[in-house]
């Protein structure tokens, strides 16, 4: 066979085709529809960031919006979706229940559906084809076996009181991490939750609850445990203003291992950060193009994460990618 120039770039291509599925739909864009939770924090920020450079070098056709913390326009945007008739729906779900009749209406309409970061509880779960995040149980534990190993603060009686700072309400992360804080410090019973609140996963929320939890427990308060980072730094800045030294008079544990944390225990503010990926967007796109090459994907796919305690924050720094 004589090569010509034409034959070695169309084996060429042949040759991408059959190593990406990505690249084998390169003739016809993949059109994905995300709706995303909001850009709440800096953690959310990335996420964004994430999913839409992973859809650009993916060269896929990405419908983004921005549910702005509410159900209703994610419902609105999931129906926007299907009324477009794109290939596959992914988002991340403000709250976790509220979603059969919405999957049923893309199901109907052939649609996969994948969760990403956080789960749904729906009655039927062939509504998803799979979810892609963290174990948000486990980060909780996480944060409650750092606590248990590592409290240097406790009341004259012995008992550690804790103030948390929960997640927007209803929210899988603030339901999960709750859960798995509280099933590891149920092993001590000094260590004792004296208020909880939600900060919405803010850092304006986190301070101003922050400021409420010092006015009515002052210098009670040995830890705080934020269901994540930002709210961590919103309540530092109201502990600075009470005239008391985070991390040190209040140990705090927080979540999601974002840049600003690492700066935080960097200055000694903050004593602990679980780590929770916001990078997703590689994963969803290459899940995206299995699922309508119809390939078998796994039901859960589950992010590997690590815990970061302030004595590694500056030599870690240089690695964070968020
Ligand atoms: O669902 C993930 C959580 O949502 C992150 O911990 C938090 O920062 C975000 O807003």
């Amino acid at each position: 066979m004589k090569f010509t120039r034409r034959t070695i770039l169309a084996t060429a291509i042949l040759a991408a085709c059959a190593a990406s599925p990505l690249t084998a739909l390169a003739a016809k864009p993949l059109v994905i529809g995300f709706s995303q939770v909001g850009a709440e924090s800096e953690w959310r920020t990335a996420n964004t960031v994430s999913i839409k450079d992973a859809a650009r070098k993916a060269g896929v056709t990405l419908k983004f919006a921005d549910a702005q913390q509410k159900q209703e326009n994610q419902v609105k945007a999931i129906r926007s979706f299907i009324a477009q008739k794109v290939d596959v729906i992914a988002f991340s779900p403000v709250v976790e229940s509220g979603w059969d009749t919405v999957l049923r209406e893309a199901k109907a309409a052939k649609i996969p559906v994948i969760l990403t970061d956080r789960a749904v509880s729906v009655t039927d779960d062939t509504l998803y084809v799979t979810f892609i995040g963290s174990d948000f149980v486990e980060e909780g534990r996480r944060a409650g076996k750092w606590l248990l190993e590592h409290a240097k603060n406790a009341a004259p009686d012995g008992t550690v009181n804790i103030v948390e700072l929960q997640g927007t309400v209803g929210s899988a992360p603030a339901i999960d991490r709750k859960k798995g804080f509280e099933e590891v410090i149920a092993a001590n019973p000094k260590f004792k939750i004296i208020r909880s609140q939600t900060g919405d996963f803010t850092r304006a929320k986190g301070k101003e609850v922050m400021e409420a939890f010092l006015k009515a427990e002052g210098k009670k308060i040995n830890v705080l445990y934020a269901h994540n980072d930002d709210m961590a730094i919103g309540a530092i800045q109201a502990i600075e203003e009470a005239g008391l030294k985070p991390g040190v008079d209040i140990t705090i544990v927080s979540i999601d291992g974002v840049k600003g944390a690492f700066e935080a225990m960097m200055a000694g503010k903050l004593n602990v950060t679980v780590e929770c990926s916001p990078l997703l967007g590689p994963q969803l796109m290459q899940i995206a193009a299995d699922v309508v090459a119809a390939k078998p994907v796994p039901k859960r796919i589950t992010t590997q994460e690590g815990v970061f305690p302030a004595e590694i924050a500056a030599r870690e720094f240089p690695n964070r990618k968020y």
